[in-house]
């Protein structure tokens, strides 16, 4: 059975008795809607922490006005079983009032610079800073030793490192590998939106990365490659935000050496979906 705690004084207690026995906490942050990706970074947290708490929490303050927010979906119940059987020990479910206790308009938002300001974060103005905002106070709540963020959301994982390490927040990050359908589409809680048709051709993203990979690392130049991907996607009935290869930093290579990830966004009706593939030394 799964201890869903509402209240910041029971998390505190239950974390501060897990604490003084010595035993190391875990955080997985979530916004709810689980699916197996998730629960692997519950085992992921599991595998480095004696206690591991998922916070599910629909954050309204990384959302832009004409984004998802009010639809996004909402399944406590659903969520609370995947949780126990992943191995979570405690959900934390704060509503709006508990996380920003001054409202959502008098809240002290955090601001991070550089690497919010591409791809995602200059589509989507705020966001990042609304993530930032939300992750720093889950570390202040529950005071992980580690948390587990998925790599799919790759410059959350780039925003996030920057603000552990700016803010010296005593946690360890464990990145956590994408979790894929048999046909590539990687997991996410925004697929359920597609139709059965759009859910068809859905996996062209994953199948364009992989390309990126191949010609990329048979040294074609970055922008032919960029710029065949786009068309690829198009023509696949996509309206593409980016399709990109970057360093791990998300800066553009200056030379062909190193590292590299490939990023993409792109919308099927209106279902924006993002994926990503790291190649490369490192990668
Ligand atoms: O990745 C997510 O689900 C969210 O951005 C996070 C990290 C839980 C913050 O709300």
């Amino acid at each position: 059975m799964i201890d869903i705690v509402n209240d910041l004084a029971t998390l505190r207690d239950r974390v501060g008795n897990w604490k003084r026995e010595g035993l190391r906490v875990g955080l997985v942050p979530t916004m709810g809607n689980l699916h197996a990706g998730h629960h692997s970074l519950v085992r992921l947290a599991r595998a480095h922490a004696d206690r591991v708490v998922a916070s599910v929490f629909v954050n309204p303050t990384q959302f832009g006005p004409n984004e998802d927010f009010a639809r996004y979906p909402r399944t406590p119940d659903a969520d609370a079983e995947g949780l126990a059987a992943a191995g979570c020990d405690l959900m934390w479910a704060p509503s709006v009032d508990t996380m920003y206790p001054l409202g959502v308009d008098n809240a002290v938002r955090m601001s991070v610079p550089g690497v919010t300001e591409v791809l995602e974060g200059a589509r989507r103005p705020g966001h990042f800073d609304g993530v930032a905002t939300v992750v720093s106070r889950l570390f202040l709540q529950v005071q992980p030793d580690v948390a587990a963020f998925g790599l799919k959301d790759y410059q959350q994982l780039a925003v996030i490192r920057h603000l552990v390490r700016d803010l010296a927040f005593p946690v360890e990050l464990l990145p956590g590998t994408i979790v894929r359908d048999a046909d590539g589409l990687a997991l996410s809680s925004r697929n359920q939106y597609l139709s059965p048709a759009q859910r068809g051709v859905a996996p062209l993203i994953h199948a364009t990365l992989q390309r990126m990979r191949k010609r990329s690392l048979a040294g074609e130049p970055r922008e032919a490659i960029e710029a065949a991907a786009h068309q690829a996607l198009a023509a696949g009935g996509f309206e593409v935000d980016y399709v990109v290869i970057r360093t791990p930093a998300l800066a553009v290579p200056t030379d062909g050496h190193g590292p590299r990830v490939a990023l993409v966004a792109a919308r099927l009706g209106t279902t924006r979906l993002i994926d990503n593939l790291e190649f490369g030394s490192g990668g």
